[in-house]
């Protein structure tokens, strides 16, 4: 799996320095408000995991998978309920998790969702994000790190599903995804 990894962009070390720092930040954001925290599968489970750790508020948990692309391209626009989530988000403080935001799409969708069904506030934080490929005007709350327009893998991100067991991120090498 390392051996298909061209250069390492973003050291786990490095990742985990941030994650403490927004966990903190957060953590203060949240104080008192008994937040629920909506981690965006498959993706952001292991920020999720992360970050919660570094939260030292009261909190709940909730997951939910979502589609952007049905089986069309990444141009169609519409979010796929792929898992629900179990609880409901009326009156209640809701931190939605991501591990990267790219056209912007699938959380732009997801937080007119929420806005729908009467959650008090929303509000996004990203580990990564990719400004350069936003097709919709979305910005995170909090953002752990700006990406160059590469084809990066790791921390939750995958290629065709692999990957996302790497600790940190890296370029896969071009020879992987051009067959
Ligand atoms: C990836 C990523 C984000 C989304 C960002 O998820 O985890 O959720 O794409 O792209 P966007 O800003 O263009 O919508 P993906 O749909 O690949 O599913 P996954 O999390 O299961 O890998
Ligand atoms: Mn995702
Ligand atoms: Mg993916």
């Amino acid at each position: 799996m390392q051996n298909d990894i061209q250069e390492v962009l973003i050291t786990e070390e490095e990742i985990q320095k941030k994650i403490k720092e927004l966990g903190a930040q957060l953590s203060k954001v949240y104080e008192g408000r008994n937040p629920l925290v909506i981690c965006v599968l498959k993706g952001a489970f292991i920020f999720m995991a992360d970050l919660v750790k570094n939260m030292t508020v009261p909190l709940e948990l909730d997951f939910m998978a979502v589609s952007s692309y049905g089986t069309q391209t990444k141009s169609s626009g519409v979010v796929k309920i792929i898992k629900d989530l179990d609880a409901s988000v009326e009156g209640r403080d809701v931190l939605i998790v991501e591990d990267i935001i790219d056209s912007g799409l699938t959380l732009s969708h997801l937080i007119e969702l929420l806005k729908s069904r009467n959650a008090k506030s929303t509000c996004v934080v990203t580990l990564f994000d990719k400004p350069a490929r936003r097709t919709v005007n979305l910005e995170a709350d909090y953002t752990g790190f700006s990406l160059p327009d590469a084809f990066v893998v790791g921390y939750g991100l995958d290629y065709a599903e692999r990957y996302r067991n790497l600790p940190y991120i890296g370029i896969l090498k071009p020879e992987v995804y051009s067959h």
